[in-house]
């Protein structure tokens, strides 16, 4: 089958190399909490400011990270491809767009941006949201991160969909495979006729939904993986 609409997911395991930890280390632990202490809408309301400070420190360490070679690849897919390409990430990092990705959507959010829980505004942010400051729209409501936490809606599902539907190759990059709906990603691409390749530094949760599968780091597999499709 020629391929050439591509969807591709990936998760926190394509920023690994970049020094951006995961989510499901051994320990368990998320950078020492609890993921369910930082990042649910419960939690944001019995602890607005353990919160607030949590992401506001995940913000600034993006300034001390830098895109890695699977970024870089990906990225170069996206400028090379001529089909349709989207590229899905769970990752609240920048590291795609700074390495070059354009067709890119962030179902989880982004720690650069800001969300107005009362008129639902959500600028580009690059400080610090602990201070408290007002929004730039309304100038009335509290800012939090705009980003989707446990029990909310992932963002674009409409225009992930609608890019699943059209697939011919779907691609799941670094994720456990642990979170839904990108869990179910695969099993939806494949109802909809799509070959489904999954790259991950060891086997997921999800590995036996997939047509094949390539264990190994990202930042060499990608860029091998992107070198043969672009031939
Ligand atoms: N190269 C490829 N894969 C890697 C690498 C690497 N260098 N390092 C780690 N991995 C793999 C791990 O083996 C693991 O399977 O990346 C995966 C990361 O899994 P998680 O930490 O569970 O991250 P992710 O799947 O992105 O989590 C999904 O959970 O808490 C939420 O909203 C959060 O978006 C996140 C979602």
């Amino acid at each position: 089958m020629a391929i050439r609409n591509i969807v591709i997911l990936t998760g926190a395991g394509v920023s690994a190399e970049s020094g951006v930890p995961t989510f499901r280390g051994p320990d368990g632990l998320w950078e020492g909490h609890r993921v369910q202490d930082v990042a649910t809408p419960e939690a944001f309301a019995r602890n607005p400011v353990l919160v607030q400070r949590f992401y506001d420190e995940r913000r600034a360490a993006l300034g001390r990270v830098e895109p890695n070679a699977a970024h870089r690849a990906l990225a170069r897919l996206d400028a090379e491809w001529p089909g349709a390409l989207l590229l899905v990430t769970q990752n609240v990092d920048d590291l795609h767009e700074r390495a070059g990705s354009t067709r890119l959507l962030h179902m989880h959010g982004e720690l650069k941006r800001a969300l107005c829980t009362g008129c639902g505004a959500a600028p580009a942010w690059e400080g610090d949201l602990s201070g408290n400051p007002p929004c730039p729209r309304c100038a009335a409501a509290a800012l939090r991160p705009d980003i989707v936490w446990f029990g909310e809606m992932p963002y674009h599902m409409d225009a992930i969909g609608a890019a699943i539907d059209a697939a011919d190759l779907f691609v799941s990059i670094g994720t456990s495979g642990a979170v839904y709906p990108a869990a179910g990603f695969v099993d939806w691409a494949r109802s909809a006729g799509a070959l489904t390749l999954e790259i991950n530094l060891e086997p997921s949760a999800g590995t036996p939904l997939f047509d094949s599968a390539r264990h190994g780091p990202a930042g060499v597999l990608v860029p091998a993986w992107v070198a043969e499709l672009l031939g």
